[in-house]
C-alpha cells in the first residue's frame, strides 16, 4: 500500500493507494473516525459486488454501520436523488460525528460528498473510488455537487473527504470501456506538467489496462501526487488548478452535444467524460501546433498513445455521434463554468508535459482548430 497526504492544514487527509483495501477499510477508517459510527453511500452495481465486504471490514473494526444504494449512472447526481438522501439520513438519526462513506465512482463522491458538506452544517465524509477516473481524479480534491438542468456541477461545495481509500482490485470489475475514460485522466497529468510520467505511460499504459496491480498503483499514486500538489496550492480554483482542465473545456462541447452521457448508442452511453477528455486534449494540442507554441511531434506523440490504447480522437469516428455543429459547439464552451468575464480560458500546451493557461486565445484560431477536427476533411486533390 502506498499512502500521499493531500496537505491542507487541518484539513490535510491520507489517500491509500493498493490491493484489497476494501477488505482492510474498517481498520483504515477507524483512526480518522470521530465515533464509530459510519453511513455508506453506493450505487447498486457497486454495491452487489462490494458492499457485503465493506461491512464485513466494518465489523470486524467495531464501526457500526448503516447505508443506502442508489441507482446507478449520472442522473442520480439530482436534486431529487440528493433531497431523498438527506432525508434518509437525518431519518436514520445520523449525528454531526457520524461519518459518511461514499463506496462507488464519482456519481455517488460528488453526491455524497456534497451531502457531508451540507448534512447538518457538514459533516466528515470518507471517499472509497471504485472507478480509474475517480481515483486518479474526483474522489481527491474536494470538488462535490450534483448536476441540474442548466448543466453540470452548477451546484456544488467544496468539501474535502478526511481519507480516500483507491483500491485497484476493485478495478478489475469495471467495463473496458470505463477504465479506458479514466485512463485519458492519467495521460492528462504527463500531459501537463510530467513527460517522463508521459513516457512510462506509453511503455507501462497497456499493462495497467490489462490488469498489472504494481502499474495501477504507480500511475494512480503518480496522478494523485499531482492532483493534490495542485489542490495544495490551489484548493478553490483561482489559478493554476485550472491546468487540470487540459482538455475539458473541448470536451465539455462534446459532452453538451451528446447530453452528458444521456444520448445512448447501442443501449449505452455515447460518450463519457473521459472519452471527452480524451479528444479535448488532443484538440487542445493542435490548437497549440495551429498557434505555433507547440512542436507538431508533440500533438502526435498524444494522438498516437491515445490510439494506441483505443480512445477515440477523432469526433468524427466517434460511433453514434450526432453531425457535429461547430456553431453550437463553440456556443457551449463559451458556457463552460470556467468562463471568467464572458472569456473563456484555454489550457495550451508548449509541448508534452508544458500545459500552460491562456486566457487571450484568438477565437478565430479556436474556431479553425474545432472545423477541423468535426467536420468532413476535403480529399487531398
Ligand atoms: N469532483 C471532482 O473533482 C470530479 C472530477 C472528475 C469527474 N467528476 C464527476 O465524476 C462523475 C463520473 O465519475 P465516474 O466516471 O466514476 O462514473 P460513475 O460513478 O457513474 O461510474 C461509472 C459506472 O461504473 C460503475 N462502477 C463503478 N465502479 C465499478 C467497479 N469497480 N466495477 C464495476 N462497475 C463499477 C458504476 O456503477 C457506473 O455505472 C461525473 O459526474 C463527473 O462530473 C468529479
Ligand atoms: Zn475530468
Amino acid at each position: 500500500m502506498r499512502t500521499l497526504t493531500v496537505s491542507l492544514a487541518d484539513r490535510s487527509y491520507p489517500i491509500h493507494i493498493g490491493v484489497g483495501l476494501v477488505e482492510r477499510a474498517g481498520a483504515l477508517i477507524a483512526p480518522v473516525l470521530k465515533r464509530p459510527r459510519v453511513f455508506i453511500v453506493t450505487d447498486e452495481t457497486v454495491g452487489g459486488l462490494y458492499l457485503e465486504s465493506l461491512l464485513k471490514s466494518l465489523d470486524t473494526a467495531g464501526i457500526r454501520h448503516d447505508h443506502v444504494v442508489l441507482p446507478a449512472g449520472e442522473g442520480t447526481k439530482s436534486f431529487a436523488q440528493l433531497e431523498a438522501l438527506l432525508e434518509t439520513l437525518l431519518a436514520a438519526r445520523v449525528e454531526r460525528s457520524t461519518t459518511l462513506v461514499a463506496l462507488g465512482g464519482g456519481v455517488i463522491g460528488d453526491l455524497t460528498g456534497f451531502a457531508a458538506a451540507i448534512l447538518l452544517r457538514g459533516v466528515d465524509f470518507v471517499q472509497i473510488p471504485t472507478t480509474l477516473l475517480s481515483q486518479v481524479d474526483s474522489s481527491v480534491g474536494g470538488k462535490t455537487g450534483i448536476n441540474t438542468r442548466h448543466g453540470k456541477n452548477l451546484v456544488g461545495a467544496f468539501h474535502q473527504p478526511r481519507l480516500v481509500l483507491a483500491d485497484t482490485t476493485v478495478l478489475d470489475s469495471l467495463p473496458r470501456r470505463q477504465l479506458l475514460a479514466g485512463y485519458a485522466e492519467v495521460v492528462k497529468y504527463g500531459v501537463i506538467d510530467d513527460p517522463a510520467f508521459f513516457g512510462w505511460l506509453e511503455k507501462h499504459g497497456p499493462e495497467l489496462l490489462d490488469g498489472d496491480a504494481k502499474a495501477r498503483i504507480h500511475a494512480i499514486s503518480t496522478a494523485c501526487e499531482a492532483k493534490a500538489r495542485v489542490v495544495a496550492e490551489d484548493e478553490r480554483e483561482s489559478g493554476c488548478r485550472a491546468l487540470l482542465n487540459l482538455g475539458h473545456t473541448f470536451g465539455h462541447a462534446f459532452e453538451a452535444e451528446t447530453g452528458y452521457g444521456a444520448s445512448l448508442h447501442n443501449g449505452e452511453a455515447t460518450l463519457l467524460h473521459g472519452e471527452a477528455v480524451a479528444m479535448g486534449m488532443v484538440l487542445a494540442l493542435d490548437l497549440s501546433v495551429m498557434i505555433g507554441v507547440c512542436p507538431p511531434e508533440d500533438a502526435a506523440r498524444l494522438r498516437a498513445h491515445m490510439e494506441a490504447v483505443g480512445l477515440i480522437v477523432d469526433p468524427r469516428q466517434l460511433p453514434g455521434a450526432p453531425d457535429w455543429d461547430v456553431e453550437r459547439l463553440l456556443e457551449h464552451m463559451g458556457h463552460d463554468k470556467k468562463v471568467l468575464d464572458g472569456r473563456v480560458t484555454y489550457v495550451l500546451a508548449r509541448g508534452i508535459g508544458q500545459a500552460y493557461l491562456c486566457r487571450d486565445t484568438d477565437p478565430g484560431r479556436v474556431r479553425a482548430a474545432m472545423t477541423e477536427a468535426v467536420t468532413e476533411r476535403t480529399p487531398a486533390p
